[in-house]
């Protein structure tokens, strides 16, 4: 039997409304890094983080970080997090979800006024997906004191540099070091996502731990032809770039097929020049990101696929440019977190303790450089995600919130840390 639905979770799915109809797309939940809808949906984090009794600021790349603090001064910071950026057209659940049930635990412990061992925080990064510089992570990578500031001069399709779009949304490049938090200082990270897949869904299960997350490589390669007449230009001295990225395309198609078992490759993106139907396209460029758990076999098959693209160009005399613009291993989530998580799960009732990992990427990549880190998925509907059907259900949301409090409640105590 269904149980009725509580306060908090109810305001959970309020919130999620209110933050998918801040997007930059009045047909679509848009929010890349840096745009009016992004900096527009700061404020009601900001004002639902200090709602819950945190002391909330924004960093120069724009994460929200509210923090509980402990009475305790030695105290170290416990970080709950998820991005508010979304990919085009995207489902309300990515991201969103994760801040906004750290947001409700804790309302919890600051509505009870209890003090934690430590410093309670709830960040909202600024950029998880890279929508538009094709980066993953930057938000979290200001938090580990892991920001590259060589990434600063990479350009978006309008040509506007990273350091411009840092500046215009009220950040400071040169502050961007002080944001982090030392690694002395960090407890430890949890992440609460949509599953994005369809195992909970095949399982029954409302939640589950994540063992850990896959490893991914993002490659922009740029395809340089002639760009030609279409009526005039004989078919066989073509330099089509569109062609080549086309062949390119369906290469990275069958080399995922191949090794579907442990491997996933994407070209998403696809920029095509002139794109004019009478034209003979003379430049293009697209995206690949290649995924998979293990690292060797990953960095061997992006070995290949820039051999198969060098191919490509050579056979169509088209100029191929494969630039690797992001590579991050796979990591695990800390024995001891997914220990005490694993006994918060049992504790809130929910019938099996699963694990699985992650091939969707996370924040916690990058916090798994400073802090140990865990994660608790939510059954998604069909398993569907990065699409305006993403839905992960009250009831679900609910059990998730369980989870949440009984896995605080759970660390407190834990013998697996020394407070
Ligand atoms: C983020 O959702 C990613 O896995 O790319
Ligand atoms: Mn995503
Ligand atoms: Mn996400």
């Amino acid at each position: 039997m269904e149980k009725q639905i509580n306060k908090r979770t109810q305001r959970i799915v309020d919130r999620l409304e209110t933050l998918g109809s801040i997007s930059d797309d009045d047909k679509c939940v848009s929010r890349f890094f840096g745009t009016k809808a992004h900096i527009e949906s700061r404020k009601v984090l900001i004002e639902w983080m200090k709602d819950a009794g945190m002391t909330v600021s924004c960093d120069n790349m724009g994460n929200i970080r509210g923090i509980l603090a402990s009475t305790n001064p030695e105290a170290k910071h416990f970080v709950v997090a998820s991005h508010y950026d979304s990919v085009f057209d995207a489902g309300k659940y990515d991201g969103p979800l994760g801040i906004l049930l750290g947001i409700e635990m804790a309302k919890k412990v600051s509505d009870s006024n209890q003090s934690l061992p430590f410093h309670l925080d709830v960040v909202a990064f600024a950029d998880e997906e890279g929508g538009r510089f094709n980066t993953a992570y930057l938000g979290s990578c200001v938090l580990a004191g892991n920001f590259d500031h060589s990434w600063l001069s990479r350009k978006d399709d309008q040509g506007s540099t990273l350091e411009e779009v840092i500046n215009n949304a009220g950040g400071n490049i040169d502050n961007i070091s002080q944001d982090m938090i030392p690694k002395d200082d960090w407890l430890g990270y949890f992440e609460i996502h949509i599953e994005q897949g369809p195992v909970l869904e095949k399982e029954d299960l409302p939640v589950c731990l994540v063992s850990g997350i896959a490893g991914q490589t993002r490659v922009d390669v740029k395809w340089t032809g002639m760009a030609g007449h279409a009526g005039t230009c004989p078919m066989d001295i073509r330099q089509d770039a569109l062609c080549a990225a086309a062949e390119f395309t369906l290469a990275m198609e069958a080399l995922g097929k191949k090794h579907k078992e442990n491997l996933v490759a994407t070209v998403g993106k696809l920029n095509v020049g002139p794109n004019t139907s009478n034209v003979v396209s003379g430049f293009v460029y697209n995206t690949l990101d290649i995924r998979s758990m293990d690292d060797a076999f990953l960095s061997q098959r992006v070995e290949e696929a820039e051999s198969i693209a060098k191919s490509i160009g050579e056979k169509r005399a088209v100029q191929c440019d494969w630039q690797v613009m992001q590579s991050n291993a796979s990591v695990n989530c800390d024995s001891r977190l997914r220990a005490v998580l694993g006994r918060g799960i049992n504790n809130s009732g929910v019938e099996r303790l699963l694990e699985i990992p992650s091939g969707a990427g996370h924040d916690g990549v990058m916090i798994s450089r400073v802090a140990p880190i865990s994660m608790l998925f939510v059954r998604c509907k069909g398993g569907i995600s990065h699409n305006p059907l993403e839905y992960s259900s009250p009831q679900d949301i609910m059990a998730s919130l369980e989870v949440c409090d009984q896995f605080l409640t759970e660390l407190k105590t834990a013998s697996e840390f020394n407070f």
